[in-house]
């Protein structure tokens, strides 16, 4: 793809695109055991199901309480019945790993100048949590939560608070996501996308395509070009 210019901020997805959601999971394959894999898998399935069909019947609940649900329908869909798995695995998701390119691209981003910002489904505490544990404090200039619109993305309510938190506005804004249906419906907000495509999904069939794809965060840097 062609470097972007005019590029303010980078707004990057939490989960997925910076932090690895299977980390949870397979910090705990001592109890999973093969498992831990299909577990993972259905636990994110589900989460983000849950999220739409919690908008779409506008029956809000946060981010924790979505992942304890979407957790405990995948435990029971794979019969897996452990004391104290449930509580583990929960807190497990509060530590989960950063990609291992993560870190130097943020730095780099950060030494040129460039705003950066998460915008989540997470909940603060959450988002907080996997910031501190992964040793990224003080690096972002906003952690922007979808709690305060009460709604998940793709409602472009939830694009707005970050255009509006940073004051900036979104053709100069690059949003980072590796889910395609996030990445998609952010492009048609109106922001700039580079689609983190790091599973190597098929093109999604819905509005708007991202400026780009990359299959990780290192190639973000030479992708915005230097004003
Ligand atoms: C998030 C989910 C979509 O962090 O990965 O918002």
């Amino acid at each position: 793809m062609t470097p972007l210019h005019d590029i303010d901020a980078c707004v990057f997805d939490a989960y997925g695109t910076l932090f690895d959601f299977n980390s949870a999971a397979s910090a705990a394959r001592d109890e999973l055991g093969e498992d831990w894999q299909r577990l993972s898998e259905l636990w994110r399935l589900k989460q983000l199901q849950y999220t739409w069909l919690r908008g779409l019947a506008e029956h809000h609940a946060d981010f924790w309480q979505v992942t304890g649900d979407a957790l405990d329908f995948a435990l029971a869909t794979l019969n897996i019945e452990r004391p104290g798995l449930r509580a583990r695995l929960m807190n497990l998701y509060l530590q989960l790993s950063t990609y291992p390119e993560v870190p130097a691209m943020l730095q780099e981003l950060k030494q040129r100048g460039i705003k950066l910002a998460i915008l989540s489904n997470g909940n603060p505490p959450m988002l907080a949590a996997v910031v501190s544990n992964s040793g990224l404090e003080g690096v972002f200039d906003a952690v922007l939560s979808v709690e305060e619109v009460g709604v998940y993305k793709p409602h472009p309510l939830v694009y707005g608070l970050a255009a509006q938190r940073l004051a900036i506005t979104p053709s100069r804004i690059c949003f980072l996501s590796s889910n395609g249906w996030d990445a998609y419906s952010a492009k048609a907000f109106g922001f700039r996308v580079i689609w983190c495509n790091r599973f190597g999904q098929a093109p999604e069939r819905i509005p708007a395509t991202p400026d780009g794809e990359i299959d990780n965060l290192g190639a973000l840097p030479a992708l915005l070009e230097q004003a």
